[in-house]
């Protein structure tokens, strides 16, 4: 089953003085998401951006926001966000939210969800609700900053998320996020991953749609190891 390959590009990256702009001319190079990074300063050790910053974006744009919360309570924020205008609510399965409880709120606004895994978090921790998501984030870095290096080590664990989402037959969304470029994406994508955000790798490139194409380009690419 061919899955649809969606670049994300994320907004951590982005000239934040002129977000409009940077997300019209990701959307213009042809990214399929733009990818919302939201931190709380306890979940990760890093602050970014929230609530009054989605509801901007929300009115200057139509692309599709999927907002990723590095925060340790997606049950008090996560209908919040959603009432901001996301589109996709991505919380971590680390967080002190029931997860359930968190899946039911974010599907209650209808919203698609998407639950996250820290790279030392194993695959199963998301199987008992793979049947109730739009999408599994695996981190590919230690979540919290941009510019890191790609953990080759977690591509077993797509591939674990991919084969069992096959076997329950679930055409499911694999997001990878941290450390994807033109050289680990191909990774990535044979292990079985089909959504890609890129924060460094694409914000402050001189051509957009150059810089998604390339990323697109190297997903496909069948990368075989040597
Ligand atoms: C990290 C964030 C990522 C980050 C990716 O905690 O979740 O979305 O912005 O940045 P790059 O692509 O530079 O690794
Ligand atoms: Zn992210």
């Amino acid at each position: 089953m061919s899955r649809k390959i969606q670049i994300a590009p994320s907004l951590l990256s982005c000239d934040f003085a002129r977000l409009g702009a940077e997300v019209a001319a990701m959307q213009q190079a042809g990214a399929e998401l733009i990818h919302f990074d939201v931190m709380d300063g306890h979940f990760v050790p890093n602050l970014s951006i929230g609530l009054p910053v989605l509801a901007s974006l929300r009115r200057a744009t139509d692309a599709v926001l999927d907002v990723h919360l590095m925060v340790s309570d997606p049950l008090t924020y996560a209908p919040q966000f959603a009432d901001k205008g996301a589109d996709i609510i991505v919380f971590h399965v680390e967080s002190d939210s029931p997860v359930q409880a968190v899946i039911d709120v974010i599907k209650a606004k209808g919203k698609r969800v998407g639950l996250a895994l820290k790279p030392a978090t194993p695959a199963q921790a998301a199987f008992p609700y793979l049947e109730q998501l739009d999408m599994v984030l695996a981190m590919t870095v230690e979540p919290g900053f941009g510019g890191q290096r790609f953990m080759a080590d977690i591509c077993p664990k797509v591939a674990a998320l991919r084969a069992e989402c096959d076997r329950l037959g679930l055409k499911m969304d694999i997001e990878v996020d941290g450390g994807i470029d033109n050289d680990t994406i191909g990774q990535a994508a044979q292990a079985g991953a089909n959504v890609f955000v890129a924060g460094s790798a694409l914000f402050g490139k001189p051509d957009y749609t150059q810089a998604v194409a390339m990323l697109r380009k190297n997903a496909l690419t069948d990368t075989v190891a040597v």
